[in-house]
């Protein structure tokens, strides 16, 4: 059984990319963001791209059956076999029930559900300040982790900004989150498998707060 399955759960914003990064690093096993595949479809144009924009525009979610669908596939891939961190997956119990029922299949199981919590009054200053550069894909926050220029990231590369980053978008997304996701923590808790982190503090403090929960 592979000792390196993780999940990040927590409302927009709350550092789950930034977070699951570093874990993955240190882990050396690889990111599986279903947002990230989706803004991957959306900017390729694919079918799959078409049929989610209008829905991820308004903050709502997915269908199941299209995540779970990205998902196998993913964990199907030969550099997920010694461990993975999901990020944004699952977010609704359906999908969670799936992913169980895929480990299983696999002869694998989560060993950690780390549940990263924010205040709501924090999470609309850390989306509407995030940027993203073009190439890496790497996360900068304008006020709390700068890129070296305002509208360049490292090595030059452009800055976007998502177009659901808007504050009325993620006041939908956090009404979204309220009630489809959080009825995860009480599912996972049941489970033993939930680990809470405190999202608050600088970067550096939080992931040391994620190690400790997760031991390593
Ligand atoms: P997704 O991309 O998963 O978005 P999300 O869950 O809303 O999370 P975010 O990516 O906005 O935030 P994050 O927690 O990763 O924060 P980050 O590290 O960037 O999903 C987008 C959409 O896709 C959904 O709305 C839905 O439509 C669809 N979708 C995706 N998965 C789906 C699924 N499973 N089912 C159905 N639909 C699905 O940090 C945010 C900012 O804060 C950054 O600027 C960062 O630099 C900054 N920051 C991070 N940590 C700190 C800190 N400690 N202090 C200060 N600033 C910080």
């Amino acid at each position: 059984m592979s000792q390196s399955d993780l999940i990040f759960i927590g409302p927009p914003g709350a550092g789950k990319g930034t977070q699951a990064k570093r874990l993955c690093e240190k882990l050396g096993v690889p990111q599986v963001s279903t947002g990230d595949m989706l803004r991957e479809a959306r900017a390729a144009e694919s079918e799959l791209g078409k049929r989610v924009a209008e829905v991820m525009e308004r903050g709502g979610l997915v269908s199941d059956e299209i995540v779970i669908g990205l998902v196998e596939e993913r964990l199907a891939r030969a550099d997920a076999a010694k461990g993975f961190v999901l990020d944004g997956f699952p977010r609704t119990i359906p999908q969670a029930e799936a992913l169980d029922k895929l480990l299983r299949r696999l002869g694998r199981s989560v060993k950690h559900v780390v549940l990263l919590e924010v205040p709501d009054a924090l999470i609309v200053e850390r989306i509407t300040g995030r940027r993203t550069g073009e190439t890496t894909g790497r996360i900068y926050h304008l006020k709390y982790d700068p890129p070296p220029f305002p509208d360049r990231g490292e090595g030059g590369e452009r800055l976007l900004q998502r177009s659901d980053d808007v504050e009325e978008t993620v006041v939908n997304r956090l009404a979204t989150y309220a009630a489809q996701t959080a009825p995860l923590v009480a599912y996972y808790a049941d489970k033993g498998l939930l680990r809470r982190v405190d999202g608050v503090g600088s970067l550096d403090e939080v992931s040391a707060r994620l190690f400790a929960a997760v031991g390593v």
